[in-house]
């Protein structure tokens, strides 16, 4: 692993760097971007391995923001693509790998039952929150602060913004209508009091509740899963798990199967199509059989559909992932990975006597500079995020590709010795801010 710390981009490498400012908005895909002396083009990956258009080398704790559990171009996802692009990319209808991958779901996921096919998370947690709607008949959902669901304007809210908790959701996009942030409201996580008594006032309008199971990198308080299952149980409030993170990384059965609670509907992404874009809902077959097109005309039949929903090729890649994690049982491997990392930098920071907060698990963990326990956002906020940015960027110059200052993506095929070069890294991060 080459320090980056004096690489310039060649000439080449400039120029592309220079068309994307050019011709995409801020020169980024979409909300993720790095600093500029961080940013780069990336050519190709193997493994959990990645190498810019210049060849220098990243340990990759991206992976796609998640769904390279296996790590770039794994042989037995590239084989099976390979296999299927040969014989047709989409029909359009149903197919054999789609009906394939939604069984072995089924046989996985606690509270599958049946699942319908789509393209992004983004659009599974819309797809789930309209089934709610349509089989509660009410139009109320409750998120919880910091929690994020992709980007649509049911999910936007309350997600990412700098400002004391308020249950009256914060629109943090321009171009929602009043009318769709009118419809949610917010509790902070692993807040019981707070959330009761939302819901006790509002239970009659709340046709959801959705929360990631581990919200973005910090686990739930005992309990406090089976609390939202009871409270939600009792007023017929369908529970969503949003998986699209947890699904298939924590345990087989996902966050679900790990904590031991199984929701009313789940969604899954990333993991689930293998590197490709496929997205799921899932759930139990009252809620799901209310988008089976035999009820069109009926007032409460649900539209879920999508021109690639269920495509054979994404299907395929999902299946390889899966079959793959299943077969040699990655998930101790994925834990141990996690825990060494974790301690390593629990370590560091002990010795060094800074205080920092390693937060996650299962594959999932982030620093934050704070003193305080992270339990929910306001905690997030609390960390001193100057210095994240700082620490952050002064490892990722060692040669690591990963969310500057967020949570990192740990997975199966980093190796000890990788672990330990990360560490390495962090600890001339760490040596930037003492
Ligand atoms: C928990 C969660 N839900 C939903 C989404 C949206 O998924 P996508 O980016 O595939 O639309 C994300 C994306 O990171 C996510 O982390």
């Amino acid at each position: 692993m080459a320090t980056l710390e004096t690489n310039k981009p060649s000439p080449a490498h400039g120029q592309l760097l220079e068309k994307a400012r050019q011709f995409l908005p801020g020169g980024t895909l979409g909300m993720f971007g790095l600093p500029a002396e961080l940013t780069f083009v990336p050519a190709y990956g193997r493994g959990c391995k990645l190498y810019d258009v210049d060849g220098n080398e990243y340990i990759d704790y991206l992976l796609g923001s998640g769904p390279l559990i296996l790590g770039h171009a794994h042989p037995a996802v590239v084989e099976a693509v390979k296999r299927q692009a040969e014989k047709a990319s989409t029909f359009y209808f149903v197919n054999e790998p789609a009906i394939e991958l939604a069984e072995l779901i089924v046989s996985a996921v606690p509270c599958a039952e049946k699942v319908r096919f789509c393209s992004s998370g983004n659009e599974a947690t819309f797809f789930a929150m309209r089934l709610a709607r349509a089989f509660t008949r009410r139009e109320k959902v409750l998120k919880f602060e910091g929690g994020f669901h992709g980007v649509h304007d049911y999910a936007i809210l309350s997600m990412g913004s700098v400002a004391p908790y308020s249950p009256v959701p914060r629109v943090e996009s321009a171009g929602i209508p009043a009318g769709a942030s009118d419809t949610v409201m917010i509790a902070p996580f692993n807040d019981v009091e707070t959330t009761t008594a939302l819901i006790e006032e509002n239970h009659g309008e709340l046709a959801a509740v959705i929360v990631e199971p581990f919200q973005r990198s910090y686990p739930p308080k005992p309990g406090f899963l089976a609390f939202l299952r009871e409270i939600t149980s009792k007023y017929g409030i369908k529970l969503i798990f949003d998986e699209v993170v947890t699904g298939f990384r924590f345990s087989w059965g996902g966050a679900q199967g790990h904590y031991g609670v199984t929701p009313d509907l789940s969604t899954f992404g990333k993991i689930v199509g293998g590197g490709y874009p496929l997205a799921v809902v899932a759930g139990k077959a009252d809620v799901m059989d209310l988008c089976d097109n035999g009820r069109k005309g009926q007032p409460d039949y649900t539209y879920l559909t999508g021109t690639l929903s269920g495509n054979p090729v994404a299907a395929v890649a999902g299946l390889a992932t899966l079959k793959e994690l299943k077969g040699k049982n990655l998930y101790p491997r994925i834990h141990e990975l996690t825990n060494r990392m974790r301690d390593g930098l629990k370590q560091m920071f002990a010795e060094a006597g800074v205080v920092a907060q390693v937060t996650g698990e299962g594959g999932v963990l982030q620093v934050v500079f704070t003193d305080r326990e992270i339990v929910n956002y306001q905690d997030i906020l609390s960390g001193d995020k100057a210095k994240a940015v700082a620490f952050y960027t002064t490892a990722a110059r060692q040669g690591l590709f990963m969310s500057v200052p967020d949570k990192i993506y740990i997975s199966p095929i980093h190796t000890d010795e990788e672990i330990e070069q990360t560490l390495k890294a962090f600890r001339v991060g760490l040596e930037a801010i003492c």
